[in-house]
């Protein structure tokens, strides 16, 4: 199969502590590939050690056939890989148009994107205007998520993007990012499970630092068993 990345046995410690023991992510180009596992897992653990904000000690990253573990973060972004982290980061003093220029990674790429981000979160275009403390929770979300595909990104990876929101407005960042993941592949931590089963076609179950369990998400729905033992939910 074309995995367009492949985390291979990563350990990552932060300070002494040992918090990765063997993570494996096989992340298929085209598709949208869940994180799923418990509070303090290792599921933001895993997304900033593919970044290389907190590096691998053992093990692999290799994204588009390339090994990128040990290249700075910011080399990595540039290779083609956005992030949007937990509690939406963005620039709350600036505005709506601002936040998206100056996620520009090369002259242009705002007034390139601008149709496409709008067509995802046609709410942005009406606020464009707005600094970010005018937003709401859901917004916010649309404008972080919009940021990181100002750039060309080929691999987005998105922390918890329904956490806080309410349900009419989950149901739009749901349709947002199916739709997006026609351009994008995605990589998506998710602690809504019905959320997470209806948007991604594979999964991987992280559990004390170990992934623990990956495949199709079609058959992970029907696994009651594993639904129950690993994610604590029916
Ligand atoms: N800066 C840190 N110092 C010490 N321990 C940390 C630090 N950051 C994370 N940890 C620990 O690492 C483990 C994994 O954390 P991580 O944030 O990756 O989990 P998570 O699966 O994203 O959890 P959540 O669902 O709560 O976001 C947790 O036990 C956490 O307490
Ligand atoms: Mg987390």
């Amino acid at each position: 199969m074309n995995h367009l990345l492949e985390v291979q046995s990563i350990h990552t410690f932060i300070g002494q502590y040992h918090i990765l023991q063997g993570v494996d992510v096989r992340v298929p180009k085209g598709s949208i590939t869940a994180l799923l596992g418990r509070n303090g897992a290792g599921k933001t653990t895993t997304l900033k050690t593919i970044l290389g904000l907190t590096p691998p000690r053992q093990g692999k990253v290799v994204f588009e056939g390339r090994e990128i573990n040990g290249m700075r973060s910011f080399d990595i972004a540039a290779l083609g890989i956005g992030f949007v982290p937990e509690h939406r980061a963005i620039f709350r003093d600036l505005s709506v148009e601002e936040n998206l220029k100056i996620a520009e990674r090369r002259k242009g790429d705002y007034t390139r994107k601008q149709d496409f981000l709008f067509s995802l979160f046609p709410d942005l275009k009406r606020l464009i205007n707005l600094p970010g403390t005018h937003l709401s929770g859901g917004q916010q979300q649309m404008l972080a998520i919009a940021r990181a595909l100002v750039a060309d990104n080929r691999l987005l990876l998105i922390d918890e993007p329904s956490e806080g929101l309410a349900p009419v407005l989950i149901e739009q960042l749901m349709q947002a990012i199916r739709q997006l993941s026609a351009e994008t592949t995605v990589v998506l931590v998710e602690q809504n499970f019905l959320v997470a089963s209806q948007l991604a076609e594979y999964y991987v179950i992280i559990e004390e630092g170990r992934s623990v369990k990956q495949g199709k998400m079609k058959d992970l729905v029907n696994d009651k068993a594993t639904i129950h033992r690993y994610l604590g939910a029916a």
